[in-house]
């Protein structure tokens, strides 16, 4: 790895009791790792993070723009888990400081929750094991449904919902879906046309659709009503998505027979607090507080994912998955130098980039450019080493943000 900033041995700072598969990851790279178990304040991070070109992060811990701008030795930031509002992720790309996070990472403990939640629902095993805790013996087969040949319908066909829809069909239900999009049917899934297709012939619907603002109030009174009788309902995606006063009523009027909600239009902010919801103590329903990625397994994979990311860019300036810089992944040629150079957007840049390349005499192998609202990111592999008065030149134009090179 070389990068023409970074000198000497890379630091990272993780924060917040990062799983150690990151600081495996990054001892593999010729890393080093401190840790700190919390998370830092805006004051505590300014002082702390001279020296630190890798920064990790989980949810508690907010980069503000006054930090970011601080920060001169961070080259790029992780955010182990899901969400990046913690990331002022626009002075983030306008520092050049590339921020990562873990899209994908707990797809399969979400898939598995819901999984088990559809067994739950089909035995009405909440009402079973409650009455159990209430000292009552009620042996019945009344109400209790195998789940093989039923028929699971998926609206949002993306990273999760196609993976429970492998899963489940394993376990014997029958998929249909539906998707915005088009969505290449996985094994036996088949694709509806539209949602209320999907709701005329499932018996279990699930949600996995992503949080764009047109979803809000996506299920309402109309699409319960519109539901097979005695089907039963998960949401697992967002909140915002359901109108929990209408599911209450179809669920006390047993037109719903059973509902598993893992997320909420408000959800508690802090630990402990309490939870006020609609569909609170109903019959046959699940509540969970927002775990259905939350799993030692995810936690694990988050942090060998982004620690992946991370040394990807320090090492070849690969920024695919990137949440602020624009994306570019290149393997580098074998035996070529790279010249990386983030800049601001504006237009010329890639011409004086290639005249200062052609003044060089340098063959060019393979280059890509990508731009992303106002940087632009240009990689560029040449067969051998171009002189420091090239480096210089590209270093010192005025839309320069950053150049580094890797060989
Ligand atoms: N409960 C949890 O802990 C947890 C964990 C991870 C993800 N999630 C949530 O699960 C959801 C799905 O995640 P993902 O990674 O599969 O997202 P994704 O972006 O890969 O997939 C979403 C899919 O929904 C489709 N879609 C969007 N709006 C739609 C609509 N109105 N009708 C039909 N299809 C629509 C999109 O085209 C896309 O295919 C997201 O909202 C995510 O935030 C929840």
């Amino acid at each position: 790895m070389t990068s023409a900033d970074t000198g000497g041995a890379v630091k990272a700072l993780l924060l917040e009791n990062i799983h150690p598969s990151a600081t495996e990851v990054f001892g593999r790279a010729g890393i080093e790792v401190e840790t700190r178990p919390g998370s830092l304040s805006e004051d505590e991070l300014i002082e702390t993070l001279p020296g630190f070109a890798l920064l990790g992060i989980r949810s508690n811990t907010n980069l503000t723009e006054r930090v970011l701008g601080s920060a001169s030795d961070l080259l790029a930031v992780g955010a182990f888990c899901i969400g990046t509002n913690q990331i002022d992720l626009a002075a983030a790309a306008k520092c050049g400081i590339a921020a990562f996070n873990a899209p994908y990472s707990n797809t399969r403990s979400v898939v598995e929750l819901v999984i088990g939640e559809i067994i739950a629902l089909a035995r009405r095993l909440p009402e079973k094991t409650q009455r159990m805790h209430d000292g009552v013996w009620d042996k019945s087969a009344h109400g209790s449904h195998e789940i093989r040949g039923r028929v699971l319908g998926i609206v949002g066909y993306g990273n999760i919902g196609s993976q429970l829809s492998v899963v489940a069909e394993a376990v014997g239900l029958r998929v249909i879906y539906f998707d915005t999009h088009d969505r290449l049917a996985h094994g036996n899934a088949r694709r509806v046309a539209t949602i209320d297709d999907l709701l005329e012939q499932a018996d279990v619907v699930t949600l996995h659709v992503d949080g764009r603002p047109g979803n809000a109030g996506l299920f309402g009174d109309e699409q319960f009503k519109k539901m097979k009788p005695r089907s039963m309902f998960i949401n697992a995606s967002r909140g915002m998505v359901v109108d929990d006063v209408a599911l209450r009523e179809h669920i006390l009027s047993g037109h719903i027979s059973g509902a598993a909600l893992d997320v909420f239009p408000v959800e508690p902010k802090r630990q402990g607090e309490t939870f006020e919801s609609a569909l609170r103590g109903l019959d046959n329903v699940i509540l969970t507080p927002h775990v259905g990625g939350s799993t030692q397994e995810a936690q694990e994979e988050i942090g060998r994912f982004v620690s992946g990311k991370l040394s990807a860019f320090l090492d070849q300036g690969n920024t695919s998955l990137s949440v602020d810089l624009p994306e570019l992944q290149t393997p580098p040629l074998a035996g070529s130098f790279r010249i990386a150079h983030l800049h601001v957007n504006v237009p010329g840049v890639l011409a004086e980039i290639n005249r200062i390349l052609l003044e060089e005499r340098a063959n060019v192998l393979a280059q890509n450019l990508n731009t992303l609202g106002e940087q632009g990111y240009v990689v560029t592999d040449v067969s051998r080493p171009v002189s420091d008065s090239a480096l210089e030149q590209l270093g010192a134009m005025p839309q320069t943000i950053w150049l580094r090179t890797h060989h």
